[in-house]
């Protein structure tokens, strides 16, 4: 079977890609930069630029699965020019997708788009899953609603649609928790604020074979893909302390001075997000690591 991908060449879209190559598929992927380009045994890249509406069209043919993980990376400073581009990579991309798909005569059946937690409001005491429909009324709430709507769209192409809201990936190959422990390392670790702040987070491995599953099972709208364990900063702090055997004598940095540091882009240390995922229960999916502690182990080395 022929799947598309993009954002391929990212943390998550290169781990899929082994493991779907590993089980005799065929990619195709998407990238927008040339040098990335490159045609070996079941791995053929094509070229396109969202921003300009340019796209290979032969990306598409005898494709039946497409994996949309294009997106800016949210890890940089939010100034107005970025959180342009944080949404239009994500959504002139799927529209690109979309148009491309309403034009060309293709066997394409399922859609399969990432998406963020940051949709969930806010809370310290609630804790929010599949059916939860509130939603937080900020710049990544309202960017993974955009995300969402321009991944629906292509129901009208009679596409099974799937969206799934994605913690923070742990791995050891880069992304959120590397960050994390880069100071803690230098001796110079501190938890953010009251580190009361519930993060939800998902292993870099179960994330990829959880696209696998919904892939496979052709699975459609929205799935959190979040581990069972979530973890306050502290915690997080803590443990990521204990497995690097380093101490944490600093105090906590208050909320006023990380947004001096980060500007809005704080907010992705001080939200508190416990999230659930009922319908990965549902599937009866087993986890390779389910708790934040073989994660850490698996990922801290
Ligand atoms: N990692 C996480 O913790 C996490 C959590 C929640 C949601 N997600 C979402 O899951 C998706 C994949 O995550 P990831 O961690 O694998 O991301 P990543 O490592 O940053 O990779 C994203 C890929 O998107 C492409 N891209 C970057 N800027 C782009 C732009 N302006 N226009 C079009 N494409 C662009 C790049 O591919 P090319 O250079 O080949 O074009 C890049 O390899 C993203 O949408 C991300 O927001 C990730």
């Amino acid at each position: 079977m022929k799947i598309l991908i993009t954002g391929a060449t990212g943390l998550i879209g290169q781990e899929l890609v082994n493991l779907l190559i590993k089980n005799n598929y065929t990619i195709h992927y998407l990238t927008t930069s040339p040098q990335k380009i490159i045609n070996k045994t079941n791995y053929y890249g094509f070229y396109w630029n969202p921003q300009e509406g340019k796209i290979d069209e032969n990306c598409i043919e005898g494709v039946e699965t497409i994996v949309h993980l294009a997106g800016a990376s949210i890890a940089n400073r939010w100034t107005k020019s970025y959180k342009t581009e944080l949404i239009e990579s994500r959504v002139l991309s799927a529209n690109l997708l979309f148009n491309l798909l309403k034009k060309t005569p293709n066997q394409v059946k399922h859609f399969v788009s990432a998406s963020g937690t940051a949709i969930y409001p806010d809370s310290y005491i609630k804790t929010y899953d599949e059916t939860s429909t509130e939603i937080e009324n900020s710049f990544l709430g309202n960017l993974v609603i955009k995300w969402e709507k321009s991944a629906d769209q292509f129901q009208i192409l009679n596409i099974k649609v799937a969206k799934l809201r994605t913690g923070v990936v742990f791995s050891e190959k880069g992304g959120a928790l590397l960050e994390m422990i880069k100071p803690i390392k230098m001796y110079l670790g501190s938890g953010f604020g009251s580190g009361k702040q519930i993060q939800s987070w998902i292993h870099l491995t179960d994330v990829a074979h959880l696209y696998y599953f919904v892939i496979q099972n052709q699975t459609v709208g929205i799935i959190n893909a979040v581990s069972p364990d979530t973890i306050s900063n502290q915690d997080l702090t803590t443990q990521i302390a204990k497995h690097l055997k380093r101490p944490l004598f600093l105090p906590n940095i208050p909320k006023f001075i990380m947004k001096l540091i980060l500007g809005e882009m704080h907010v992705l240390l001080f939200n508190s997000k416990n999230i659930k995922s009922v319908r990965i229960k549902e599937f009866g999916f087993k986890y390779k690591f389910s708790t934040v502690q073989s994660a850490l182990k698996n990922s801290i080395k």
